[in-house]
């Protein structure tokens, strides 16, 4: 039987209640298609960083390596200071693990009527497909003088031909087995350097794939579109913190950010592959057993996907849809089923 090592990572808030609910819905699918998971656990986080200093372990990412992918929840808690969890945590796993892709569907599931009321599953449906280790995030930048009348800060956004060529290369290729239509949503207009580079180095890429329709949008344009109209977008092409912005709009069409899951994706697997939900670990509701799982066991699937157990994805996905289907949300959705009822009906509809 084939055996997969998974590192499961909490995180904080809420993630300690959806990570071990899709640990156990991975487990099922794993009985059901005949292979193992094992899985390991690590602490690791902001409550970690209150009692240790740092947001992981030393070694740790030397450890994290051996594994075949990651689950994560989300880090981050208000008595910590927010500039930490990403720079100590998130990015530092996502850069180090070369995971340069941020895989981003967005596909309403069965049953959940969208805020935008006339669009159904087959509107909204697409991939966002958002440069996870570079752009505007590469924390490149200074303050000075913070006090004084002549204080100033600066970020430099750092965008590289090979960065911009591998995921242009990802995301046409992930076109292809799809609707095969590519937007790259920029802002070269105003970006007069940075982005206006990111546009050509996929103008040039995208002449190795002249079967994939290909359009260029502003983002401000993108966002109204994302609104009005959902069903011209397949795969999206963007950046670091455009991508950023526009998975949690793309949350929101599909009811809440709840729904989001997402994969950090080393397409090359010298690395684990570490997948979330697109959300924060909403401390606002920790501890309360109403967090909406489905975000979390969706990326339990893509990882799966990832890891080549397919069937056992689509099975999760599939629960997930019938689940949904038969009214059984949480309260951010208008439902009135807790974290632990909805793990429960997930569970028996794989059964
Ligand atoms: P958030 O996504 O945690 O929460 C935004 C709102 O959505 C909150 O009202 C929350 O209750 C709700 N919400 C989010 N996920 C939900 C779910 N599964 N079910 C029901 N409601 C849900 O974003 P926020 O509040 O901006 O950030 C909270 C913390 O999370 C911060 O420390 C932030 O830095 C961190 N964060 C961490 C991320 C990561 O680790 N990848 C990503 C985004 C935020
Ligand atoms: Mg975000």
């Amino acid at each position: 039987m084939k055996t997969y090592k998974i590192a499961a990572i909490n995180g904080d808030g809420i993630g300690n209640e959806i990570v071990p609910a899709a640990m156990e819905v991975m487990q099922v699918a794993a009985q059901k298609f005949g292979f193992t998971v094992e899985t390991t656990s690590f602490d690791y986080g902001a409550k970690y960083y209150l009692q240790h200093g740092d947001f992981i372990a030393p070694g740790a990412l030397g450890e994290l390596k051996k594994f075949d992918a990651i689950l994560f929840g989300a880090v981050g808690l208000p008595e910590v200071d927010d500039r930490l969890p990403f720079k100590l945590f998130t990015n530092l796993v996502r850069t180090s693990f070369n995971q340069y892709v941020n895989y981003r569907p967005c596909k309403l599931l069965e049953g959940i009527q969208s805020p935008l009321r006339s669009k159904t599953q087959k509107d909204i449906d697409l991939v966002i497909i958002r440069e996870n280790n570079e752009g505007e995030f590469v924390q490149n930048g200074r303050v000075l003088y913070p006090d004084e009348p002549y204080g100033l800060a600066t970020d430099t956004n750092v965008f590289t031909r090979a960065g911009i060529t591998r995921i242009a290369h990802y995301a046409f290729q992930l076109a292809g087995k799809r609707r095969k239509h590519v937007t790259n949503v920029t802002k070269s207009n105003t970006m007069i350097h940075t982005l206006y580079y990111w546009d050509k180095v996929i103008d040039e890429v995208r002449e190795q794939y002249p079967d994939v329709e290909y359009r260029k949008m502003y983002i401000d344009a993108a966002t109204a579109n994302f609104v009005l109209k959902p069903e011209i977008f397949d795969v999206v092409l963007t950046t670091n913190m455009l991508g950023d912005i526009l998975s949690d709009l793309g949350g929101a069409i599909m009811g809440s950010l709840g729904y989001g899951g997402s994969g950090n994706i080393n397409p090359e697997r010298e690395f684990p592959s570490m997948f979330e939900p697109i959300h924060g670990s909403a401390p606002d509701i920790q501890g309360k057993n109403i967090a909406n799982p489905y975000g979390q066991f969706l990326s339990a699937a893509y990882l799966l996907e990832h890891i080549g157990e397919s069937e056992a994805a689509k099975a999760i996905v599939a629960a997930v849809n019938e689940s949904t289907t038969a009214g059984i949300l949480s309260v951010d959705c208008g439902g009135n089923s807790s974290t632990t009822a909805i793990t429960k009906s997930v569970i028996e509809r794989m059964k």
